[in-house]
């Protein structure tokens, strides 16, 4: 989003006063009171949430900030999230309660499971993967569809302390070698197959191809899915049905210290390796519950469902452990949205009656193009929040998603966050914000942002800056795992003396507070709301043997939000044509997967060159939106590859 599309907006939307008058937070001197003190007393305020759960040892002190930049959160206490999660809804009363509907890609396949089911499931599967030799602190990788064993597997792990590394099951088999190899996971719990729009994709070869390219992994856990044939590897692959079957239900949960690993989740950085982010237990387990009851305004008989799936940080926070947390009532859905048809998801909400509805802005650019129909022959009146991530939403999307889904009486909360911030950073509080389209508005309670110049001093109102978080928070990433030195030097580097966290993205704050993201300020982009690098697109291109050189860079995408664009040199004698284009595109989904397979291929005679040898991405990023190449070219070496490339399609 440009500056001046969203300062020449300016259409405020408030909530209705009924919806004010039942919302946990439901006053602005209330929001005003809480968020003053979460941030002039943040010890005090974090130690009242922290209150809410079951800590086998209280903490000895709330916050150690000493060690800078490790956080450490509430100090010495022991406890259990999937503890937290099940045994203690089911104490207060909610055993019987519906903790997922969950919803298969196939239209008449339903599984509902209660807090003391799904207790149950996760106690005997913990006892599974004890029966094969995994302890506390060893690492298992999870590579499955949305399928409740999803939940369960990491539950399970959470629960004898064993840190799930969750690997979204797009990623290829060369992604899950690197993943698995990076934190030494010892076990892949996988799937023989997975359904996607009708047809069946067989996760299990890809597991054993990435597997081959590894020797760290002892055991291969097998869940039945598709039925799809597959090759059980002898001593090392074993079906989940048949070990749960001989399981048995009592499985205490493991006490963890509050500053013990929870999880692992890979994500791209601006160098060709993806980067561990690592949470830990307490911290993590604490603010995804705050953020989750009070951005959501969750109540104990809302229906809420959140899209995402659980491979990226949305899905852990806002499927699972937020959630079950707060003893929610949620909505698990396997498929893709068009499928058997592009009605599919208000199907669902008219099913299960959805009251909170959390999606991307690349979904609502796709509900909107394939038309209202699809809508509007369900009755999705159920619906009484919204949600969106992963991405700036424009304007006319939030006006769409408004008046279409929210048919105007649903508050919008646009949430900013990232995987390392592990909860919701920015956001409206439904029942007291005024919104204004494409704002993510404001900070959460402890959560002091800040918008710096490069010197790391605060820019003023109405003027662009770099986004920082300039005190810890609970749920922040604790550091990168087996790299503590590019933890320090990709976040905390920059703005050292302050000890700021640098976001990474660029944003503004305007004269009422509200923060508009202005998008990454490094080679990351974002397609589909998923963080993808420029860098790691590129490695994977110039691993092909008729690659001789490349750039890759975001561009302008209609429903993508931006969409990837290669130049790529081709050895001598190779014609760029669409078999080249494919047999490159191929090989990225080899290598990475899907989601980084390039949208737009440039031959290039030759790269725009700074005579230092710099590409200049700049000219490479106009030229794959189309437009007049602009700004400085007098540094160019030869000028003449800028007119050969602007001639392409792409
Ligand atoms: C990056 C983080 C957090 C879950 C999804 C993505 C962008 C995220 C918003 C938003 C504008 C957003 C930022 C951020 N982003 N939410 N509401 N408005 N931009 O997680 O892969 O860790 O990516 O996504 O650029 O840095 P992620």
């Amino acid at each position: 989003m440009s500056e001046s599309s969203v300062l020449n907006q300016g259409q405020l939307f408030k909530p209705s006063a009924e919806f004010t008058a039942n919302a946990h937070i439901s006053s602005e001197a209330q929001y005003q009171e809480m968020y003053k003190k979460s941030i002039e007393q943040p010890e005090q305020f974090w130690a009242e949430v922290a209150e809410n759960f079951t800590w086998f040892k209280k903490w000895d002190k709330v916050l150690d900030w000493s060690d800078k930049p490790f956080a450490k959160w509430f100090v010495n206490g022991k406890t259990n999230i999937a503890y937290n999660c099940l045994d203690r809804q089911i104490a207060e009363g909610n055993g019987d309660k519906v903790a997922y509907y969950w919803v298969g890609e196939p239209v008449d396949e339903r599984v509902t499971l209660t807090y003391n089911q799904l207790h149950e499931e996760v106690c005997k599967f913990a006892n599974v993967l004890k029966s094969r030799g995994v302890a506390k602190g060893d690492r298992v990788a999870i590579y499955l569809p949305m399928v409740p064993e999803l939940v369960i597997s990491m539950l399970a792990c959470a629960r004898i302390g064993a840190i799930h590394s969750i690997i979204f099951a797009g990623f290829s088999s060369a992604a899950i070698a690197d993943r698995v190899t990076d934190s030494t996971c010892k076990m892949v719990i996988t799937s023989d197959g997975a359904y996607r729009r009708g047809k069946v994709l067989d996760l299990k070869s890809i597991v054993d191809e990435g597997l081959d390219a590894t020797d760290c992994v002892e055991d291969v856990i097998v869940v039945q899915r598709t039925n799809s044939e597959v090759t059980m590897k002898e001593g090392r692959d074993i079906w989940y049905h048949e070990m749960m079957a001989e399981a048995s239900t009592d499985c205490p949960a493991e006490e963890m210290d509050a500053e013990d690993p929870l999880f692992i989740l890979y994500t791209s950085g601006s160098t060709g390796k993806p980067k561990g982010i690592q949470h830990n237990t307490g911290g993590y387990m604490v603010g995804s519950y705050l953020t989750t009851k009070y951005v959501f305004d969750l109540k104990p008989d809302d229906i809420y469902w959140c899209t995402a799936d659980i491979g990226w940080i949305t899905g852990h926070s806002y499927i699972t452990y937020g959630p079950l947390n707060n003893g929610a009532t949620s909505v698990m859905y396997e498929g893709a949205p068009n499928f058997p048809a592009e009605n599919r998801f208000w199907d669902i909400i008219e099913e299960h009656k959805v009251s909170i509805f959390y999606t991307a802005p690349t979904a609502i650019r796709a509900f909107e193009k394939w038309g209202e129909e699809h809508i509007t022959k369900h009755d999705i009146s159920s619906l009484r929040l919204l949600g969106t991530v992963g991405e700036p939403i424009s304007p006319e999307t939030w006006n769409w998603y408004n008046r279409i889904i929210g048919q105007e009486k649903c508050p919008i909360v646009d949430t900013w966050w990232q995987t390392e911030t592990g909860s919701i950073m920015i956001a409206p509080l439904p029942g007291i914000q005024t919104n204004k389209p494409g704002s993510a508005t404001r900070p959460f309670f402890g959560i002091d942002v800040g918008i710096v110049n490069e010197k790391g001093e605060d820019v003023a109102d109405n003027e662009a800056g770099l986004l920082v978080i300039k005190q810890p928070w609970p749920s922040m990433v604790r550091t990168l795992w087996n790299d503590s030195g590019r933890f320090k030097e990709t976040y905390w580097e920059r703005f050292e003396k302050q000890g700021y966290y640098l976001a990474g993205d660029g944003a503004m704050r305007d004269s009422d507070g509200c923060h508009w993201i202005l998008g990454r300020i490094d080679d990351v982009i974002n397609v589909s709301g998923h963080r993808m690098s420029t860098m790691e697109v590129e490695s994977a291109l110039i691993s092909h043997e008729l690659v001789k050189e490349t750039a890759v860079v975001g561009f302008k995408h209609d429903l993508k939000g931006q969409g990837i664009a290669a130049f790529v040199t081709l050895a001598a004698g190779t014609e760029m044509n669409d078999e080249t284009r494919k047999a490159l595109r191929n090989h990225v989904r080899k290598e990475i997967g899907a989601i980084a397979s390039p949208d737009k291929i440039y031959m290039a005679e030759g790269l725009p060159k700074t005579r230092s040898g710099k590409i200049m991405r700049r000219l490479l990023r106009q030229i794959a939106d189309g437009e007049e190449i602009s700004g400085d070219t007098s540094t160019i070496e030869d000028p003449s590859v800028l007119e050969t490339l602007a001639k392409q399609e792409g």
